[in-house]
């Protein structure tokens, strides 16, 4: 299967900084194409710009959001076939702070996965556990119970990636161990045998503080198939160290 990383830039970026980095990584990435997927997900504001500084270049475009419907009365919000027709593959659905700012439900991140899907995006489902369920030993069962109230019946390794985002380690330096990483991952693909088809085929991202020092070590884990980075996608050095790191 093919590695994945994306860079999630979270709400940050104005044309002059985000489409240079754009452009950047591009050149980087016409110069020698990597190994793993490249996935860039700006706010959107920045998708039709940075569309264009990638195009032809390999480096896929992906949203940060949508609706749980298609178009409509909606103001401020973005549907699923906007962000298709700006030229994203991906979108990420139901990051944690999107529950935290927009009290997103299980049931609304399904609710948008399912329009995602239907537009021909490829849906990023965030889940992770908080700092108290981790000290109370429910990490497994929390995350096993988001995946299963986040995901559509029947999404595949074409419309699925899974991102495993403990919300204590974002933003925050700290990760989790790798025997942690790797036990809760194997928990997701297990859970995924039930949830959808190809389950081993669905690539699960690991995300929270991931750093070009500990890229290479978190790829290492078994059923971690690349990596959501927030922080570290908003330079192009670090970027692309991460990215290479993967390869
Ligand atoms: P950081 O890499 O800044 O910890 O953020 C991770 C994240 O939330 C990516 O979606």
């Amino acid at each position: 299967m093919r590695k994945l990383v994306a860079g999630n830039w979270k709400m940050n970026g104005l044309a002059a900084d985000g489409v240079a980095r754009a452009r950047d990584l591009a050149a980087r990435a016409k110069a020698k194409p990597p190994v793993s997927e490249i996935v860039l997900c700006p706010p959107a504001t920045l998708l039709a710009p940075v569309a264009q500084a990638i195009a032809d270049s390999g480096l896929a475009l992906g949203g940060q959001d949508c609706h749980t419907e298609a178009a409509g009365a909606h103001t401020g919000d973005i549907g699923a076939p906007m962000l298709k027709d700006a030229g994203c593959v991906y979108v990420i659905l139901g990051h944690s702070e999107r529950r935290r700012d927009h009290q997103e439900t299980d049931a609304v991140v399904r609710a948008k996965a399912a329009t995602a899907v239907a537009a021909g995006l490829c849906a990023i489902v965030c889940v992770g556990e908080t700092a108290a369920e981790r000290a109370s030993g429910r990490t497994e069962a929390i995350v096993v119970h988001q995946l299963r109230g986040s995901l559509p019946p029947k999404l595949n390794a074409a419309t699925l990636v899974v991102a495993y985002e403990p919300v204590w380690a974002i933003g925050s330096g700290r990760t989790p161990t790798v025997d942690d990483v790797a036990a809760v991952h194997a928990r997701i693909r297990a859970a995924l045998h039930d949830l959808a088809t190809q389950a081993d085929a669905v690539r699960i991202l690991y995300g929270g503080s991931v750093k070009p020092v500990n890229a290479r070590e978190l790829m290492a884990v078994a059923n971690v198939d690349g990596l959501l980075v927030g922080g570290g996608s908003l330079s192009t050095e670090e970027f692309w160290a991460i990215a290479s790191a993967c390869d």
